[in-house]
């Protein structure tokens, strides 16, 4: 496996291949991610053998963060995360500086339509998906990948990147990897690091409370009386409850994340976001 650090190394490394395939990342990697890395290595292996190359890249981007987010503190672990990259088949990392993505403050920026980033996580962290949508844009412009992989973990954020492949008719395909969850049930995240013990044990409930809305949208949409706002309130509740701050609890349409206001037959979702401690964990799950 090849660690490049600038554009010029990257643009030599990448190699003409059949396929390439490209899992962005942060880093400070887990499970959820070598997970997305195999499958990225499985869909090359699959479909052109020997011929493909699989691309991670690790870059904590600094235009995605809100001034009083955890830019500075997020845990930077480039040595274990190339170790562990390097064990899950992938080719080259791509771990630019901030001075090698940004040379220059990036002023062009791609804004994605307000009805999908301004809503649920856009609408508790202001320009999230603007920053996102930016440097996603920006690596798929260096890596130029034939495939990208991103986690269903960030649902909302899978769908904002698939539209804007869409929409800006990028030759990509967009394959979502399942949320990776620990024994207790709890999403894998990066961020599952800032938790004290107390709080990790307690973290599961963020998707029991997703797993309760599920359950009680399935039965009653079964019985065609899904009074929603109230079981969103009731799951927000609880958690407050238990010491959590609830951003949202919400059951959405998988399609375009739109608000369900009663019965619905198409296909659901249900997300949450929640602060325990200063820690801000999200999830999400299909109904
Ligand atoms: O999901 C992430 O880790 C980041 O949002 C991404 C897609 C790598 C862009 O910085």
């Amino acid at each position: 496996m090849q660690i490049v650090h600038t554009l010029a190394d990257l643009r030599r490394a990448l190699k003409p291949a059949a396929l390439r395939a490209f899992v962005p990342t942060m880093g400070n990697l887990h499970q959820g991610h070598l997970e997305l890395m195999q499958m990225a290595r499985q869909h090359v292996d699959a479909r052109v053998g020997q011929g493909g190359l699989t691309v991670a890249s690790i870059f904590v981007n600094r235009l995605q963060f809100g001034p009083h987010e955890d830019f500075d503190t997020y845990p930077r672990t480039l040595e274990n995360d190339c170790a562990l990259l390097a064990a899950n088949g992938c080719d080259v990392v791509f771990a630019p500086s901030e001075k090698d993505l940004y040379p220059e403050p990036q002023v062009f920026k791609v804004h994605p339509p307000a009805e999908l980033a301004d809503i649920l996580e856009g609408a508790f962290r202001p320009g999230f998906f603007v920053g996102v949508s930016t440097v996603v844009h920006k690596l798929f412009n260096i890596v130029q990948p034939d495939i990208a992989v991103f986690g269903k973990k960030d649902y909302q954020q899978l769908m904002v990147i698939r539209r804007m492949v869409q929409q800006m008719a990028l030759p990509i395909e967009v394959i979502g990897g399942e949320t990776r969850r620990a024994d207790d049930g709890l999403a894998l995240s990066s961020r599952n690091g800032y938790l004290s013990a107390d709080e990790r044990a307690e973290a599961v409930q963020l998707s029991t409370a997703l797993k309760g809305l599920a359950a009680a949208a399935r039965a009653d949409n079964a019985a065609g009386q899904l009074d929603v706002s109230a079981a969103e309130a009731a799951a927000m509740d609880a958690l407050r409850q238990r010491g959590w701050a609830p951003d949202y609890i919400t059951l959405r349409r998988q399609h375009d994340l739109s608000p369900v206001s009663g019965p619905c037959a198409e296909p659901l979702v249900v997300l949450g976001a929640a602060k325990l401690g200063k820690t801000r964990l999200i999830d999400n799950l299909e109904v």
